[in-house]
């Protein structure tokens, strides 16, 4: 009984689906081994003393790719500066497997690099070796990106394996530096790639790089917000000093970045810099109805981050709108302020406020960096502090939205089907990948996100994870992808 219900799923999948699927699950201990791998290398963006292994883990992939045989270069970037230094970007891996012109073509994004994380952070296991526990595995990259990119490979890998074509052509741009910001990769995209006529023959892009809102039903994306992402100096003297001998007697920077940062946003999350809502979009008909059908639970949801209260009364709708559409700001924390344990007393000479705004259609960067540094400004001159003071933004990204009525979503559709038995939600996101409006720009052709993550793994946070399942049916799923693209006609 068992083995008949088993065979007809296996047999109401299309084409070669079922070999391929098949092939996948034969391979899931390999898999898993490739992704160990991956997770090793330290590929940090954020931190300059990681250059080498972003460099490590790009020429790393770029073996998996020509193994597949794929054309594979990389592009230099340039250089670009941090505290006064100059450092060379990692180089972006350009290439292309198969260029048919009866077949369609696809072009893919991942990113190569990771968030920093330590154990003493608080994660349960090594954050650079990959742990499997409770058909989980946990390590830093294993969900954002480095699982979905090797569920890419996997999906082609599966294909050759089983002596199949593969159903599209495909044109790969996986880069290092995503989470710094992509510093670089525009320039490439608009000055090099796009001249050179890499997008002439591309007709859509599709990027793993998110994850499902839930924990058990699959999304398709099509909107993310941008970012700008700011620093607020103040500098007080020229070295730190004991607050026995020198405090009570100078304006102390602390005081000035906390007056600052605490300027920026209300006790329910709402921004006090002047003008900031000014270019929001407005809400559409019928905007609001569509987030009620969402599967989304907030009660779910509350629990699986741990979290103490929710915004907005934790309502479902107000939630996803200021998740997806409405901007937000994050105070990320103070460079130079005493962030060791233990009671160190010291009155910090220099400190660096980070914070970031989320932004969203029809807000520019350079707009809102404006606006908060005009703002800061102001709140400057009103405390009258001696201190020196620089307010400025480090990096920006643009909010994406994209036609999620596409034939390419409507192809995504499908192959979740093939794989998950079920329609998936067409879903916003709150997080940002700088690239996804460039390569839309670039290419002049639809973008979308496709993830393979599940909401609870943890990206960017301690004890990061991709769970098998996500692991080993993402790469189904990402085959059926290439599968119904190339039906499209
Ligand atoms: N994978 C995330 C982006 C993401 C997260 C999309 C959640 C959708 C939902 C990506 O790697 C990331 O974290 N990007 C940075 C970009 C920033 C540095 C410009 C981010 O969003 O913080
Ligand atoms: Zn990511």
């Amino acid at each position: 009984m068992s083995y008949l219900k088993f065979k007809k799923i296996i047999m109401s999948l299309p084409g070669p689906l079922p070999t391929v699927f098949d092939q996948v699950d034969k391979n899931k201990t390999k898999f898993i081994e490739v992704l160990r791998e991956a997770v090793a290398i330290k590929s940090i963006s954020t931190d300059v003393t990681c250059r080498d292994e972003c460099t490590k883990m790009v020429l790393w992939t770029k073996k998996k790719l020509e193994a597949l045989g794929a054309t594979v270069e990389l592009k230099n970037i340039g250089t670009h500066v941090i505290d006064g230094k100059t450092y060379p970007l990692p180089d972006v891996i350009v290439g292309y497997l198969g260029n048919d012109p009866k077949k369609k073509t696809t072009c893919i994004y991942g990113h190569l690099d990771v968030q920093p994380a330590n154990l003493s952070d608080g994660w349960l296991t090594e954050p650079f070796e990959l742990v499997e526990k409770d058909g989980k595995l946990f390590g830093r990259g294993s969900t954002d990106d480095k699982g979905p990119v090797l569920c890419w490979l996997h999906a082609i890998e599966s294909y050759q394996n089983c002596g199949i074509d593969i159903p599209v052509n495909i044109k790969f741009v996986f880069e290092a530096m995503e989470e710094s910001g992509s510093e670089g990769l525009d320039e490439l995209l608009y000055d090099v790639l796009k001249p050179s006529g890499f997008f002439n023959d591309v007709d859509f892009v599709c990027i793993s790089d998110n994850y499902w809102l839930g924990t058990t039903k699959p999304c398709i994306t099509y909107g993310l917000r941008g970012m700008c992402y700011f620093f607020v100096e103040v500098e007080c003297a020229a070295q730190d000093l004991h607050s026995g001998v020198m405090g009570g007697t100078v304006h102390e920077s602390m005081a000035d970045v906390v007056y600052l940062l605490n300027s920026l946003v209300d006790k329910d999350g709402k921004i006090i810099i002047t003008n900031l809502y000014k270019e929001v979009a407005p809400i559409f008909d019928g905007e609001k109805e569509m987030y009620e059908n969402i599967e989304f639970d907030p009660i779910e949801y509350k629990k699986s981050l741990g979290a103490h209260g929710l915004a907005h009364n934790g309502d479902k709708i107000q939630l996803l709108m200021y998740r997806w559409r409405y901007p937000s700001l994050s105070i990320h924390g103070i460079q130079g302020a005493v962030w060791e344990p233990g009671t160190k007393t010291v009155i910090p000479g220099k400190v660096i406020g980070k914070f970031s705004i989320r932004i969203v259609p029809d807000q520019e960067p350079e707009v809102i960096g404006k606006y908060v540094v005009d703002y800061l400004n102001a709140k400057w001159a009103e405390r009258g502090s001696p201190n020196r003071m620089k307010a400025h933004m480090v990096h920006s990204g643009r909010p994406w939205t994209a036609d999620p009525k596409h034939e390419h979503y409507a192809a995504a559709a499908r192959a979740t089907k093939h794989v998950f038995k079920i329609e998936p939600d067409m879903c916003r996101e709150g997080g940002s990948i700088p690239v996804t409006i460039s390569l839309q720009e670039a290419s002049g052709k639809n973008v979308m996100l496709l993830p393979v993550g599940a909401g609870d793994d943890m990206a960017h946070s301690q004890n990061e994870k991709i769970n098998v399942k996500n692991y080993i049916e993402g790469t189904k799923l990402l085959a059926a992808y290439l599968y119904e693209v190339g039906l499209l006609k």
